[in-house]
């Protein structure tokens, strides 16, 4: 994997939510579950590059998930059919999936990566950390992932086909009603489940991981650092001493209790410890 951007290609476009897109981005690199890659857009106000996590992959192409919140994500959102960006991937290390029952958890964007889990462990491609060679090869898997109202649940059809998939609204309008946290406990104990993986916001990831250890669960949460370089240069994305964008993005739900950053803190784009 070169360190290089390469020129990559948009080659669909499908509208998720109001302010979030899938890219399907001509590529011929093979991702696992939880890489990212590092774009660049050629616009003039949004001239940084930014991680993003691998939200599918198939013949030829990679596909990104985005939500928009700043210049460079607006600048993806307004991207064409037949338009180029600058891609370098996949970075990041992998999901290593080890259990037989296994629980998907998601919330919001955090879906992204999710998606390309399930989408792996049911054999619709190969996937080497999920050790599956095809449909039926791999860990019985199930979903349970969240969005504030139906017209947020981004990448529900493929994630549904994938594996059963429990859905969780903050307003109630699909699924159940309330948090993903409210009905985790519920799903890992009926379902028997012995592994989780999870992506999504922080303050969530954080009571994942507490109602998981209390429950005998472990797991794997993709996080999220500010990232300057994506390649383990610059230190800005820092967690526990380790560099998330190396070491990680994910890491064990046992080592992320046991630290001292996990909902805590973060380095803010001056290189300064911040708050969550
Ligand atoms: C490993 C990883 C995977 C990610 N995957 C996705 C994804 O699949 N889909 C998606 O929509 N977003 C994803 N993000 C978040 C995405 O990178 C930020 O939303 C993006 O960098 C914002 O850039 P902007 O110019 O649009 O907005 P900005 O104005 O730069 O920032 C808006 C907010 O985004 C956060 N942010 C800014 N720069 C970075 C950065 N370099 N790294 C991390 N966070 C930043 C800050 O908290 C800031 O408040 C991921 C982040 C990481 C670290
Ligand atoms: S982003 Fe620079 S070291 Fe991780």
């Amino acid at each position: 994997m070169a360190f290089r951007p390469e020129p990559a290609e948009v080659l669909r476009i499908i509208d998720e939510a109001p302010d979030v897109r899938t890219l399907h981005l001509r590529s011929r690199i093979e991702p696992e579950p939880g890489n990212f890659v590092m774009l660049w857009v050629p616009d003039g106000d949004a001239s940084d590059e930014i991680p993003l996590s691998i939200s599918d992959a198939g013949e030829g192409y990679i596909a990104i998930t985005v939500k928009a919140v700043g210049p460079t994500t607006n600048a993806i959102l307004d991207l064409a059919m037949g338009d180029k960006v600058g891609m370098t991937g996949p970075l990041g290390n992998s999901f290593e999936v080890k259990g037989k029952r296994i629980l998907l958890v998601g919330g919001g964007v955090g879906i992204a990566p999710i998606h390309l889990l399930a989408r792996s462990l049911s054999g619709d491609r190969s996937c080497t950390s999920c050790q599956t060679d095809g449909p039926g090869d791999g860990p019985e898997a199930r979903a349970l992932v969240g969005y504030p109202s139906e017209g947020a649940a981004m990448l529900l059809e493929g994630l549904s086909r994938a594996c059963p998939t429990t859905v969780v609204t903050e307003d109630g309008s699909l699924g159940l009603h309330g948090l993903v946290t409210d009905h985790l406990h519920d799903a890992l104990i009926s379902n028997e489940i012995d592994m989780y993986y999870a992506c999504g916001p922080e303050p969530m990831l954080v009571k994942v991981a507490e109602i998981a250890e209390k429950a005998g669960v472990p797991g794997q949460i993709s996080m999220e650092r500010l990232m300057w370089c994506g390649r383990g240069v610059c230190g800005s994305c820092l967690l526990d001493g380790q560099r998330t964008c190396r070491e990680g993005p994910v890491f064990d739900s046992e080592r992320l209790l046991s630290g001292e950053d996990l909902g805590r803190r973060r380095l803010d784009e001056y290189g300064r410890w911040r708050g969550p």
